[in-house]
């Protein structure tokens, strides 16, 4: 049988984490690598979503054009994805030259049919970029709570639903200026007219998806369908293919599923086998995404799809994840938490350390939990201790032992077997985490079995039984190994090239070791230490009574205020440091100054008389952590001043690396080369 198989095309804009590796791409590159072992014919394809605002205003702020961004990310994106062994067939772009045709052939033939329809809207539009701003790049004063801050879809404050309109002094995010509001002619998708046939299609599949991906649907099928805007006025993205529409380009939501159609196109000249195959059973098609791609891909795509009228294969089963949380806390770039995919390569772990944990708490049900110290000890106990010892025990013996001749306890082999067929069902079902659970429930049991039948008492007096226990165990490594694959693919290899098998469920024959090779190497204890820094805000200040020169801040850090002293009475008035945004040394031990306690130091650039204050663009509470390998949590001032602080052409540098907080550089104004104290 054809399985199609698809991952959520990432934003080639977002930085990869931890997140999106177990929300969509390892879910579908393990169930892709098991239909593999299944000998099916596969196609596993992703790649990076690239048109669109974000990516419009992404470039901009680089100042590069979207090309240059989209290249320079999905070289980044690429090497992730081959860091953590994802095994597409392709790993493409919607940038793909197939890509535009396509997406306007389906537009086309949905436009013909009545399903597209013309509506005017009032939009809000950038002042000085003239870009069409999403509600969300609109912040503004809630006018139901009054928080300063709220979006123009929604207020994070309250939690209401807002309209850009509605905010007060409403605030474009590019330009920071008032939005212009205009009125636009846009083009949306009948959703409403195709209701019926999404309805029918639903019916007969949502069963088989699983109860994230159906139970999110079955929400939004509650309200009937609305016309859904399916055009932007921006210039990056597939050009409306209508001379009355030629300002505007369709919707990124719109082009980025038909992305895994063209992809296809770019991998082969037979993507119609399996996209539009003779009998739609001719193809298994398996789409895995995280929660909040779900309604496009169970409703509106497959609405694009229905609607066309072609002979589109849509997708069978859908898998969503929930969220993974990092410690607690939400994966967030700015605030420094999290793990992101380009720093999990920087650690001494293998990229199956990492893909076997992240299974292991994969939110399939609810939100979970990626923690440090669980992660090193459920790899050194559950795979290196396990598993890891069964292979090495077993390969140390039959090495002095020599070639193991095919025969089989007869009630183990069954047991073994047992455990296969349980694992396959789940994996058919997509139970990874219960299937992988399972494989590690095998090897325990048959470390019990090793202890128990001893073989290295009957090395010498029973060949005969020795030979029998050792293909027993031998039989059950290659089944382990075969059932961790899809989880952990290189470790996988090393086994069973230690006996000189093959991964898969057909017959184990003899075997030998010809070199004890097998090794697994622990975790050490995970410590997070170094310099932390952290955005705060001076909101008070005074003089120390104590001492001429010094004052006494207090600084709001985001999540409580602290108090420090620092020594700028020459150069700054209170008036001057009242307000502003510095960088804080925020463990670093507390020191009485002249009788007040100073819990942390702010970071200044100096230049002979010149003092200034580091002003990060960056928000309260943003924080980095410098150089992660001290075993200190807190610090001395001699061990800031270990390293190399620096001010080059009025930008920061740390041991020679630029100094960059809340995703941008660190800039001095007045000193132009100094030091930083
Ligand atoms: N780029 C989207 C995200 O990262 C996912 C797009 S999935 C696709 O959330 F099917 F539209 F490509
Ligand atoms: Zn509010």
């Amino acid at each position: 049988m054809k399985i199609l198989v698809t991952s959520a095309l990432p934003y080639v804009n977002n930085d990869l984490h931890l997140g999106h590796m177990i929300g969509s791409v390892l879910p579908a590159d393990v169930f892709a690598r098991y239909a593999r072992l299944c000998n099916h014919d596969v196609l596993y394809i992703c790649g990076n979503d690239e048109y669109g605002t974000a990516t419009e205003i992404s470039a901009l702020k680089e100042h590069i054009t979207p090309k240059e961004l989209c290249d320079k990310y999905h070289k980044i994106h690429k090497k992730v994805i081959k860091w953590f062994e994802i095994s597409t067939d392709r790993f493409g772009r919607t940038t793909n030259k197939e890509h535009i045709s396509t997406v306007q052939e389906i537009f086309l033939a949905l436009y013909k049919k009545g399903y597209v329809v013309e509506k005017e809207i009032e939009q809000p539009i950038d002042m000085d970029t003239g870009i069409a701003l999403a509600d969300r790049y609109i912040e503004g004063t809630c006018p139901y709570c009054g928080y300063e801050y709220a979006r123009g879809d929604q207020c994070e404050n309250c939690g209401k639903l807002l309209t850009p309109q509605e905010l007060i002094n409403p605030k474009s995010k590019i330009s920071g200026k008032p939005p212009i509001f205009k009125s636009n002619k846009h083009l949306f998708l009948d959703l409403p007219a195709l209701q019926d046939k999404i309805n029918d299609w639903q019916k007969e599949r949502i069963q088989s998806w699983n109860h994230v991906a159906a139970s999110i649907t079955q929400n939004w099928m509650k309200e009937p369908l609305k016309l859904r805007d399916i055009t932007r006025n921006i210039k990056w993205g597939v050009p409306v293919p209508l001379e009355k529409y030629k300002d505007l380009v369709i919707y990124v939501w719109f082009d980025a599923p038909i992305g895994y159609i063209s992809i296809t196109k770019m991998h082969t000249e037979k993507w119609k086998e399996w996209w539009m195959p003779e009998n739609d059973n001719d193809v298994k098609y398996y789409q895995f995404m995280g929660k909040d791609n779900v309604p496009f891909h169970s409703v509106i795509f497959p609405g694009m799809l229905l609607g066309d009228g072609r002979q589109w294969k849509t997708v069978d089963v859908i898998h969503a994840m929930e969220y993974l949380n990092y410690e607690g806390k939400k994966f967030s770039k700015s605030k420094g938490t999290g793990i992101f995919c380009t720093q999990a390569m920087e650690y001494p772990y293998p990229a199956d350390y990492w893909r076997f944990y992240l299974f292991l708490v994969a939110p399939d049900k609810s939100d979970t939990n990626f923690k440090w110290d669980e992660f090193v000890e459920r790899v050194n106990k559950e795979l290196i201790d396990n598993t890891g010892n069964l292979v090495r025990r077993l390969s140390t013996m039959v090495n002095r032992f020599g070639k193991v001749k095919p025969d089989k306890d007869e009630n183990i082999i069954k047991e073994i077997d047992d455990f296969v067929d349980e694992y396959k069902k789940e994996m058919d079902n997509l139970n990874f985490r219960k299937a992988l659970t399972l494989t590690l429930d095998l090897s325990a049991k048959v470390n019990a079995y090793f202890q128990s039948s001893a073989p290295w008492t009957k090395l010498k007096t029973n060949t005969d039984e020795c030979n029998k226990i050792f293909y027993t165990i031998g039989y059950a490594v290659q089944r382990i190994a075969t059932m961790l694959y899809p989880f952990t693919p290189k470790i996988s290899e090393k086994i069973v090239k230690e006996f000189g098998m093959k991964l898969g469920f057909d017959d184990v024959g003899g075997f030998e070791v010809t070199d004890v090779n097998f090794m697994l190497k622990k975790m050490g204890q995970h410590v997070e230490k170094g310099i932390i820094l952290r955005v705060g805000k001076i909101i008070k200040i005074e003089k120390n009574p104590n001492a001429e020169k010094l004052y006494v801040e207090t600084v709001d850090i985001g999540n409580k205020n602290v108090t420090i002293v620092s020594g700028l009475v020459d150069y700054y008035s209170k008036e001057e440091l009242l307000g502003k945004k510095i960088i804080l040394v925020e463990n670093l031990k507390p020191a009485k100054l002249r009788g007040v306690k100073s819990e942390g130091m702010l970071l200044a650039a100096e230049a002979g008389d010149t003092v200034e204050v580091l002003e990060p663009d960056a928000e309260v509470g943003d924080k980095i952590l410098l150089q992660h390998d001290t075993n200190k949590d807190i610090i001395t001032i001699d061990d800031l001043l270990s390293h190399k602080w620096e001010v080059k052409d009025n930008k920061v540098y740390f041991d020679d690396k630029e100094l960059i907080i809340g995703g941008k550089p660190v800039k001095t104004k007045k000193v132009k080369n100094g030091v930083v104290r």
